[in-house]
């Protein structure tokens, strides 16, 4: 019988495998908008650019967009690793964006 230590080192050997294995060179554009630091403050109007992923290749102005609100990590990993998504936006005819989390 294995220690509980071992199934967790052996559940993350196996997670990043899994998350190496699954990741594919998807495509996009990387972009920027400036965002508000403070939406509720109008004494400060200062402004940072939030970074957005975008591939419009698929997307006939009709069609969805598919809006993917980033973790707590970097944007890219999760657009290389939410197959789901890209999967299936030539069929919807969708845009897809990518948006990193702040
Ligand atoms: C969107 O993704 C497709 C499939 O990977 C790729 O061929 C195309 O170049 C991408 N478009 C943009 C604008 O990055
Ligand atoms: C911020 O923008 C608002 C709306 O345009 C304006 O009324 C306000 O004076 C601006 N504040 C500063 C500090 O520039």
């Amino acid at each position: 019988m294995k220690s509980s230590a071992q199934k967790v080192f052996i559940s993350t050997i196996l997670f990043f495998l899994y998350f190496h294995l699954s990741t594919q060179d998807y495509v996009y554009e990387t972009k920027y908008i400036n965002v508000p630091i403070d939406h509720f403050n109008f004494v400060n109007n200062d402004t940072f650019k939030l970074r957005y992923l975008i591939n419009d290749t698929y997307w006939n102005s009709d069609g969805p967009i598919f809006f993917y609100t980033g973790n707590e990590g970097d944007i890219e990993v999760f657009a290389q690793n939410t197959g789901f998504m890209w999967e299936i936006a030539s069929e919807f005819e969708a845009l897809v964006i990518f948006a990193e989390h702040r």
